[in-house]
């Protein structure tokens, strides 16, 4: 019988590319221009791409919490032989991936809250103050926003070269790193 694990577990394959869809989504619709539109007393509430995209974004955080929770309860992971120094690479990429997946929502609530401004989700759920953001000195520590966009940014470029990497190993070394993360197609091993 063979036990080699060939694939992440279902739900680790589900959580991982509703993930990547949403942070996709959430990066197109990222509101440039947000200062001024508050500025000139817009309701953000109004504005499509702004719920979508903290809508979108907390689902992104949401799944991360899940995903690291499944992290620890979940059957092995897939082991694939590669070089020491690039399986190292891989785990670097991966730790920065999960840092900014938790770090990208955080900024934008600590920007929301810093600032005043509302977080206006789908559906017309709002939040109006968040007084423990507010009142916090983390509060005034950072221009929340700016930090906000960067690691936005940070998060594609990141996510991009892991994208690219994972082509690499699937195109050249054809060592089933990508299909790793695929579904199982007509085959028993899952
Ligand atoms: C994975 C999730 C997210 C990604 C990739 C992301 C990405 C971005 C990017 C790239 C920008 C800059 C847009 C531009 O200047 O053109 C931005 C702005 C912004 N995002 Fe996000 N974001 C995410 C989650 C969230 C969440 C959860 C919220 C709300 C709770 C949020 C609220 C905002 C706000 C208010 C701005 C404007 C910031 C400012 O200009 O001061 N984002 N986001
Ligand atoms: C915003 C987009 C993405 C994010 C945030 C992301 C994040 C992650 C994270 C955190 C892991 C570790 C998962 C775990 O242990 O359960 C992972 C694994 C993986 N991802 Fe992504 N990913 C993204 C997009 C992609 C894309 C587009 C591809 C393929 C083209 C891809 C291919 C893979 C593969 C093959 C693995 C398993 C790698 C291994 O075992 O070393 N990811 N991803």
């Amino acid at each position: 019988m063979n036990t080699t694990v060939r694939r992440y577990d279902p739900l680790s394959r589900a959580l991982h590319w509703l993930t990547a869809i949403a942070v996709t989504i959430a990066f197109i619709l990222g509101p440039g221009g947000f200062g001024r539109l508050m500025r000139q007393g817009v309701d953000p509430a109004t504005r499509s791409d702004i719920v979508w995209h903290e809508t979108l974004g907390l689902l992104v955080f949401g799944l991360t919490l899940l995903r690291l929770l499944w992290l620890a309860l979940r059957p092995a992971a897939p082991v694939i032989p590669m070089a020491p120094w690039m399986h190292r690479l891989a785990q670097l990429v991966h730790l920065g991936l999960w840092g900014l997946l938790l770090a990208v929502p955080v900024t934008a609530l600590l920007t929301l809250g810093s600032e005043g401004h509302p977080l206006t989700l789908l559906g017309g759920l709002r939040v109006d103050h968040m007084p423990l953001i507010a009142d916090s000195a983390l509060a005034r520590l950072a221009d929340w926003g700016e930090v906000h966009e960067f690691l936005g940014d940070a998060i594609m470029w990141l996510a991009g070269l892991h994208a690219a990497a994972s082509i690499y190993h699937h195109v050249v070394l054809k060592d089933g790193v990508l299909t790793a993360m695929l579904p199982a197609r007509g085959s028993r091993t899952s």
